[in-house]
């Protein structure tokens, strides 16, 4: 007889929740992990901790620029690092606590150490071997590091070594102007680091909407972010805690080599499945190394199931969180389902960028007619008022039917006020939907407003 209807392996948003979903539909569930704590990537080492930093940084760069405008004068605050990373780690705690918590609340066994799957339907935990009806892989991805690189996590780091570096940098170069070197970049350069990112594209943050990465490199670079795009990293050469970082142009193959006090390769993530031994149970990888799952999270073996970054889509904890809940039901017999067109996309920096659905380059290249209905945070009071007019709200819809298809926002609060287009498109709204719903005044989502009505007739304050 099996121990348990089911056993997540991986405790990250995906794993956990899960586990959650699973418990409370009634399934016995048991999730393995080998970590101290609960919480993943995400919650240890990931989204939880950069937001830590990067609102404690986006204060000081609040007292440095903005307060002395309104009034608010006095000595501006100096910034004590290692109070700064205790506060951090502080969030940390109290968010892998509650998973704890959540746990014991729903009757989950937390199998600690590192599972493995000697056949469908065991997982072995050190020496023991728990049986469980279904297996769902949840174990997430890690970082991706460049031939020519080593990482030791002090001089030459990931994101993990990038939440607690031992000082603040003066120089740091970012390897990749993704969402992780951006983030990160910005964290740093609001603590007085001098950063330089270096980008094997010509442009920042791949498959964005262009005209919004445009205006996102703008901004960074105004705050003191340095951009060398289209430049090929070659190797990282580490001498006395010091790099020199050798990279070459594209456009003309030369070479060129910058010193830093730390470099972040921030170059992407692949799917982590090490000592899983998925290859003896049976379960088929795809050449990229993501678990092969069909339409039901199923594997191609059965009882065996994989969700989050270990599969193929965006490497993003709402779309594993997702996951985790859909195949939760389907194992419990309900039709779980994720809508993949409708996944929001979010960079916390400052302003934040936020996007959901289509781009103007992917509508280009499908042939859809579609129209452009955009407001800038500059017709905005509350904006305004709070030091927070750069940016623009855009709405994409259909040119005839006005069904909105895409939205991108460079501005205060993006990563909130993306979900307001997210629930539209679930209900497939047209842009006219939005512009006739009233909308708070003041509030930044008057402008997302405003962007419908410029699908239509016209926003009222541009
Ligand atoms: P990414 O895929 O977002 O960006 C990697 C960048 O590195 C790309 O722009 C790529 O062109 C560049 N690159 C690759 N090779 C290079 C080379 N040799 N030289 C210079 N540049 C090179 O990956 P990132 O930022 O590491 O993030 C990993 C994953 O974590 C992503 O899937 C991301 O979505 C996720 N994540 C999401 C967050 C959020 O939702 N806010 C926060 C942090 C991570």
């Amino acid at each position: 007889m099996a121990d348990y209807d089911v056993i997540v392996i991986g405790s990250g948003p995906g794993g956990y929740v899960c586990a959650i979903r699973c418990a409370q539909l009634g399934l016995k569930t048991a999730c393995v992990e080998g970590r101290e704590t609960l919480g993943g990537t995400c919650l240890n080492v990931g989204c939880i901790p950069s937001k830590a930093l990067l609102h404690a940084s986006h204060q000081l760069h609040e007292a440095e620029h903005n307060f002395a405008k309104m009034g608010l004068k006095g000595k501006t605050p100096s910034v004590d690092w290692n109070q700064m990373l205790s506060y951090k780690d502080d969030v940390i705690g109290q968010n892998t606590k509650g998973i704890e918590f959540l746990f014991k609340k729903n009757k989950i066994d937390w199998i600690k150490g590192w599972g493995s799957i000697p056949a469908a339907g065991q997982v072995k935990v050190g020496d023991d071997v728990h049986k469980a009806k279904h297996i769902i892989i949840a174990t997430g991805s890690e970082a991706a590091s460049l031939p020519g690189i080593d990482i030791d996590e002090k001089t030459v780091v990931t994101s993990t070594g990038a939440l607690e570096l031992g000082k603040i940098p003066k120089k740091l170069v970012v390897i990749g102007a993704g969402v992780i070197g951006l983030e990160l970049g910005s964290v740093y350069a609001r603590l007085g680091a001098e950063v330089e990112v270096i980008e094997f594209l010509d442009t920042i943050t791949p498959g964005m909407d262009v005209e919004v990465a445009r205006t996102f490199q703008k901004l960074l670079t105004k705050q003191g972010l340095s951009f060398t795009l289209g430049a090929a990293v070659q190797s990282v050469a580490v001498k006395n805690n010091k790099a020199k970082v050798t990279y070459k142009l594209r456009k003309d193959d030369s070479e060129h080599t910058v010193d830093a006090d730390t470099v972040l390769v921030a170059t992407g993530r692949r799917p982590y499945t090490d000592g899983l031994g998925l290859e003896a149970a049976g379960v088929k990888l795809t050449d990229r190394g993501q678990v092969e799952t069909d339409a039901h999270y199923a594997t191609s073996v059965k009882g065996i199931y994989a969700i989050g970054d270990a599969i193929s889509g965006p490497m993003l904890a709402h779309k594993a969180e997702d996951e985790g809940m859909a195949v939760a039901e389907i194992i419990a017999g309900q039709a779980g389902h994720v809508n993949y067109g409708v996944i929001p996309g979010v960079i916390y920096t400052h302003p934040e960028v936020a996007n959901v659905g289509a781009t103007e380059e992917t509508l280009k290249d499908a042939g859809t007619p579609y129209k452009v209905g955009k407001f800038s945070f500059m017709g905005n009071g509350r904006a305004k008022a709070n030091f927070a007019a750069d940016g623009f709200v855009k709405i994409l819809a259909h040119k005839e039917t006005d069904r909105i298809l895409g939205a991108h926002i460079i501005g205060p609060m993006a990563g909130d006020l993306i979900h307001e287009i997210c629930v539209a498109m679930e209900f497939g709204a047209a842009a006219e939907d939005l512009a006739r719903t009233c909308h708070a005044h003041p509030t930044y989502s008057e402008a997302v407003r405003e962007a419908a009505l410029a699908c239509g007739d016209g926003p009222i304050h541009s």
